[in-house]
């Protein structure tokens, strides 16, 4: 009663402020709807959600784990869709919507091209953007691709810069942003793990991975797909053919092409198996069981090492060096020897696993969403 009083004095008196949190695929809903929960208990916001749709099933089985309904959905994802039509299309369709809420600011996350678009869109229009998950950079424009362009033409138009770690802010003062609108949070995704992770949670798939140590597999960035690819399931299927008693689980992305590759090389081993996109709660669980992580995702190279878990990453680069400094991942690039090699030494040798399982993880405490919102609030009542 008193709460709802509270936002029609602030509606009257129209110093409510009006924020759009915009995204599109499965990562940014996974670390931006602990963000919107922690701003809805904000009573200064009037918080909405826009989503472009790059992603369908994938999205919104992330929104059903949070019970979050968009209030526009642009609808974008076509199959097979091009950088052109993810980006053409956000930014044609997100204007509509920004022209109509006229919000006071614009929440994005990240690097996907969503996320660039919406930006771009707000900047265009005259709206403060406000970037979640700022400063990342490998400072290889074409590694990851798109994503190193995607957020370094976000943090250009972006006001206001929510970096999740020193090295992070230290990368958007060397492009020469003013330090007062950068602020140190730690990393949401982080947060999500408060609202999944269950310790008595129990599925065909946990059930697989504690049968045997299991190596959890995810692999799908666009610059791996043909030859990367083809080396990184090469150099696990010789791991599942010399150790009988090691699994693997690889929930395939939807990616056609993506899912054309693991198939051909991965079908019809024994101790190796395919599943679907995994829902959060399914996925960070199985997370918590496994034994470590392959992977050339960018949040699972955050997620994993909070839970205690070694990460090689299958990638040439990576945006995250703290978590590499700190010894939790391990850059094992895209070559075939190099790959087998890692995971063989993770599995043979006690003391290496040890020494990646017990670092310190780098991304924070689990409470990036409400730094992030307190900090919002201050802004906007000065
Ligand atoms: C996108 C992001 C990438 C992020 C990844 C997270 C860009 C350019 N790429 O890449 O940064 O790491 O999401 O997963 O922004 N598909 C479905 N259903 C879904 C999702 C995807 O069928 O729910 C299929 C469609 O055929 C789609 C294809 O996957 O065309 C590729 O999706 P897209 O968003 O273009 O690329 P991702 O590799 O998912
Ligand atoms: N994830 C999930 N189900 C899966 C695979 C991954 O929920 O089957 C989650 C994972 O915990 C992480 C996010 O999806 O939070 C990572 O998404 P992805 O690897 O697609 O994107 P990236 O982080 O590389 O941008």
């Amino acid at each position: 009663m008193c709460y709802l009083f509270l936002i029609l004095c602030y509606k009257i008196l129209n110093v409510m402020k009006k924020i759009l949190v915009c995204f599109g695929t499965r990562p940014e809903a996974i670390k931006m709807c602990p963000l919107v929960i922690a701003l809805r208990k904000k009573q200064c916001f009037d918080v909405k959600i826009v989503v472009s749709g790059q992603h369908k099933e994938m999205l919104q089985s992330v929104l059903k784990v949070f019970h979050m309904v968009p209030d526009y959905n642009l609808d974008i994802m076509k199959e097979n869709q091009t950088l052109f039509d993810i980006t053409n299309s956000t930014l044609e369709k997100s204007k509509v919507v920004f022209e109509k809420e006229n919000p006071d600011l614009v929440l994005v996350h990240g690097d996907t091209s969503t996320s660039f678009a919406f930006s771009l869109a707000a900047f265009y229009l005259g709206i403060k953007v406000g970037h979640v998950e700022a400063g990342l950079r490998t400072y290889d424009i074409h590694s990851p691709f798109p994503e190193e362009f995607n957020r370094c033409a976000i943090s250009v138009v972006s006001e206001l810069d929510f970096a999740p770690t020193d090295s992070a802010k230290c990368n958007l003062l060397r492009m020469g942003k003013n330090e007062n609108f950068i602020f140190v949070t730690g990393n949401t995704g982080i947060d999500s793990l408060r609202y999944t992770i269950d310790e008595n949670y129990f599925d065909e798939n946990i059930k697989f991975a504690k049968d045997n140590p299991t190596i959890l597999v995810t692999c799908h960035r666009r610059e791996n797909i043909g030859a990367n690819m083809e080396n990184i399931f090469s150099a696990l299927k010789r791991i599942a053919l010399e150790f009988k008693t090691i699994n693997i689980i690889y929930p395939v992305h939807k990616n056609p092409k993506v899912r054309e590759i693991a198939h051909k090389h991965l079908d019809n081993v024994k101790n190796i198996k395919l599943v679907e996109p995994l829902n959060t709660i399914e996925f960070h669980n199985l997370m918590n069981c496994c034994k470590f992580v392959v992977t050339d995702s960018g949040g699972i190279q955050e997620e994993a090492p909070f839970l205690g878990k070694p990460v090689l990453v299958v990638r040439d680069t990576t945006e995250r060096p703290e978590a590499v400094k700190a010894g939790t991942c391990k850059l094992s690039g895209v070559n075939e020897d190099s790959i087998y090699n890692d995971i063989k030494e993770l599995i043979t040798s006690n003391s290496f696993y040890n020494k990646m399982a017990n670092s310190i993880n780098p991304y924070g405490d689990g409470f990036a969403s409400e730094k992030i919102a307190d900090i919002l609030e201050q802004i906007y009542d000065s």
